[in-house]
């Protein structure tokens, strides 16, 4: 029985997954290496659900029952209690392959670990561990509260059980689970991340401003929001670490990560959460 849940990392995607189990009944452990990150999240989930007080789709006392269900941590070490981690640290194999083997041996042998990845081998994360049969793909969508979609990686060597319980959990948190084989990218992010490459490749080359682009693809394709935008939102350090691992595991030039990405993520402008991308925040 999954009771309590693990979430490690508290940036974008981690406060919104602890939010969500949060909502759905979970006792949550928010784990970061940065407390500043915690607190940030702590805001972002407090000002998260006010919003749906305001909407009358939560009311002021099951906010706080929620926010009663979530505890903040700046170590892996009491991990012991988990019955069900997710991780969802920086898009980087390295970092990734060291947390997943330090999570291997602080939580019991029976917890899946699951990761949050955009694009990185869950095969690849699953060989840094001694339970390979139990670590999956989980990849939630931003903003995780509303959005209903997680893609389901199936790892090399992950078990129809591990697949079964985490669709399962999908489910109880009301959320669509969809399977994908685990190549880069997997499904979304290798079709969402090439257009959103190459719109940056429109912006670099003067094709249109950003404006322009985020235009022609919002009024013209129905998209809710424009690539450019969307880039912002997701951060253009993970959109650049998404390029890379797309053109190292598939070796086609096609998918070479715009010059444009690189140097603004050099510079530091990474989209929303750094104040400034291709817009300004
Ligand atoms: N941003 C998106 O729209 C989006 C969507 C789906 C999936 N993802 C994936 O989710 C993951 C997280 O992305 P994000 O956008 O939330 O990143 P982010 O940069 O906003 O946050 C990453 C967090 O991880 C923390 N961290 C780094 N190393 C750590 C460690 N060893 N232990 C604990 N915490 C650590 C950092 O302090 C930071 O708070 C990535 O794998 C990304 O590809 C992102």
């Amino acid at each position: 029985m999954i009771k309590t849940v693990a979430v490690i990392g508290a940036g974008t995607m981690g406060n919104g997954i602890a939010q969500v189990f949060a909502q759905s009944g979970f006792s949550v452990r928010l784990i970061d290496v940065a407390q500043p990150m915690l607190d940030r999240a702590r805001g972002a989930i407090e000002k998260s659900l006010g919003k749906f007080v305001e909407k009358g789709t939560l009311t002021p006392s099951n906010r706080d029952e929620v926010l009663g269900r979530l505890a903040t941590a700046t170590s892996i070490d009491d991990l012991a209690d988990a019955d069900y981690v997710v991780e969802a640290i920086v898009e980087h194999a390295d970092t990734k392959r060291a947390l997943f083997t330090s999570l291997d041996a602080v939580a019991r042998p029976e917890v899946i670990l699951a990761s949050n990845t955009s694009s990185i081998s869950i095969t690849l994360l699953g060989a840094a561990t001694g339970r390979p049969d139990k670590v999956v793909g989980m990849h939630f969508m931003n903003p995780v509260p509303l959005m209903t979609l997680v893609e389901m990686i199936r790892g090399q060597a992950t078990s129809a059980e591990t697949m079964a319980v985490a669709s399962k959990l999908c489910a109880d948190l009301g959320k669509t689970p969809v399977e994908a084989a685990d190549y880069p990218g997997f499904i979304a992010n290798r079709i969402l991340m090439p257009m959103i490459n190459e719109a940056i490749y429109a912006a670099m080359e003067g094709v249109g401003t950003p404006e322009a682009i985020d235009t022609v693809m919002k009024l013209g394709m129905h998209h809710p929001m424009g690539p450019l935008a969307l880039a912002d939102f997701i951060g253009l350090d993970v959109c650049l670490a998404i390029m890379t691992v797309l053109h190292d595991g598939l070796g086609d030039p096609k998918y070479r990560p715009c010059p444009l990405l690189r140097r603004m993520v050099a510079a530091g402008q990474l989209g929303r959460k750094s104040g400034r991308g291709f817009f300004e925040y």
